[in-house]
């Protein structure tokens, strides 16, 4: 297949999701009992028989996460290119543990992430891997700091340490982290929630106030985590006072810009974004608002050399280190053998470029504020505050539950029940899709009103 049969391929499936519904209507029994009475291995089947079958039951048995009206969990439409990206990936089947076994790929990476990591102000000599996303690299940036704050933590582990370290961040933060004190063996009792503000923000005094008193009970405070676009409603931690009272108290700051990361980009948000640089590690999925397919997520640190005493180990049977090319991946990050990961946001940069990003990141923005003023002009109450495309909003009355039901049904769009601190349920709509249109939004609004 040439790229235009690919690309022409790719477009009719995107007109096809586009007018077709977004919801599925299915249950669990009977996608098992379809593939039970179809799939049993038994006998070869034809490959395009097959592929067909799949492709119906991927386009009837799923949310349509590219769908323009899909207002969802921060899954974004795709671009032609990191399409094709993933393609080649899958065709090539690069090993990218080390460097000697795939240099071209490897330095693909390597160049992606240095573009990157010097929009977010960071140092030539940080260390950025790919991820499988962003609860993989939250865990790396776990990992590192306990490296470099408790040097025994690597070879006599947590339980050799003369106190219990902690780890500071809201109820907002993302869930990732109560995994991630487990795994660790942190124990989900060493992350304090500190509290917010009325926008839901990190409350810095409340976060000085827990450090000194954990400090005076005998604690080890070690990190502390600022989110940058929060999942439930895209709030901005106060990322430059964080940085200031991280750089006072000998404390590691993670930024957890999983999605609001590649707001960096834009000149019309990189403001908002002030003070990432001063960061101890980042956190920026590319299979959010980079628009490529999962998994891809970033991890950013500035100190190479932590990250490379955190992930190290020798084997003889991993191919030799080569001169001139830097640590072997698999000596600094979580994963061993490597998918080509980088190459789909490579490849999207190198066919966009970076005008074309600001223009697809800037276009969501907007339709951020085209829905915030649609629903209010509606009779909704937009509960939440930010600049990002995520909306959170209600109305007297609502139930959450049985209104997005009726939206499902209706096939009108796909939105999410969340709740804001200890508020009340309210209805969650993030614009993940370039290719939603400011009509797309006023129709949906206008047809939510009929559902009163
Ligand atoms: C702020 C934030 N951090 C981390 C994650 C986890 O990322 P992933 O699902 O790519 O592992 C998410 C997921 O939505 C998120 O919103």
């Amino acid at each position: 297949m040439s790229f235009d049969e690919v690309r022409s391929a790719v477009a009719k499936l995107e007109s096809d999701v586009a007018s077709g519904p977004i919801v599925p209507a299915v249950t669990a029994h009977e996608i098992r009992r379809y593939l039970a009475a179809r799939y049993d291995f038994t006998k070869p089947l034809a490959l395009d028989e097959v592929g067909a079958d799949v492709d119906r039951m991927l386009r009837t048995w799923q949310v349509q996460v590219t769908h323009p009206r899909y207002f969802g969990l921060f899954n974004p439409s795709v671009t032609l290119a990191s399409i094709i990206g993933d393609t080649l990936v899958a065709m090539y089947n690069p090993q990218l543990a080390t460097w000697r076994t795939s240099p071209a790929a490897n330095e693909i990476e390597r160049h992606t992430l240095a573009w990157l990591g010097g929009k977010f102000g960071f140092p030539a000599s940080a260390s950025a891997s790919f991820t499988s996303g962003g609860a993989e690299a939250n865990l790396s940036a776990v990992i590192v700091a306990l490296t470099r704050a408790f040097p025994e933590y690597g070879d006599d582990g947590l339980r050799r340490l003369a106190a219990t370290p902690t780890i500071y961040l809201t109820g907002e933060a993302h869930h990732s982290f109560n995994k991630i004190a487990h795994m660790t063996g942190l124990g989900r009792r060493a992350l304090r929630l500190v509290g917010t503000d009325r926008d839901l923000k990190l409350d810095l005094d409340d976060l000085a106030r827990q450090v000194a008193e954990d400090r005076r009970g005998g604690y080890a405070p070690f990190m502390v985590v600022g989110t940058v676009g929060t999942t439930a409603a895209g709030v901005i931690d106060p990322v430059p006072e964080l940085g200031r009272f991280c750089r006072s108290e000998g404390l590691w700051l993670h930024v957890d810009a999983a999605w609001g990361g590649a707001a960096i980009v834009s000149p019309r948000l990189r403001g908002h974004l002030a003070g990432i640089e001063a960061a101890d590690s980042i956190t920026c999925d590319a299979h959010k608002w980079f628009s490529v397919p999962m998994g891809a997520g970033m991890f950013f640190c500035r100190h190479a050399e932590a990250v490379g005493e955190a992930f190290r180990v020798a084997t003889s049977y991993m191919p030799g280190k080569t001169d001139g090319a830097g640590r072997d991946p698999y000596t600094t990050s979580v994963q061993w053998s490597r998918r080509f990961i980088g190459l789909k946001l490579f490849l999207a940069l190198a066919e966009h470029g970076e005008t074309g990003y600001v223009e697809m990141i800037e276009h969501q923005a907007r339709m951020g504020d085209v829905l915030r003023a649609a629903l209010r002009g509606a009779g909704w109450r937009v509960v939440n505050t930010t600049p990002l495309p995520v909306v959170c909003f209600t109305r007297e009355g609502l139930v959450p539950a049985e209104f997005l039901a009726a939206l499902y049904e209706r096939q009108i769009a796909w939105m999410s029940e969340v709740r804001l601190g200890e508020g009340a349920p309210v209805v969650r709509a993030c614009i993940t899709s370039f290719r939603t249109t400011q009509s797309d939004i006023e129709w949906v609004v206008r047809e939510m009103g009929r559902l009163r």
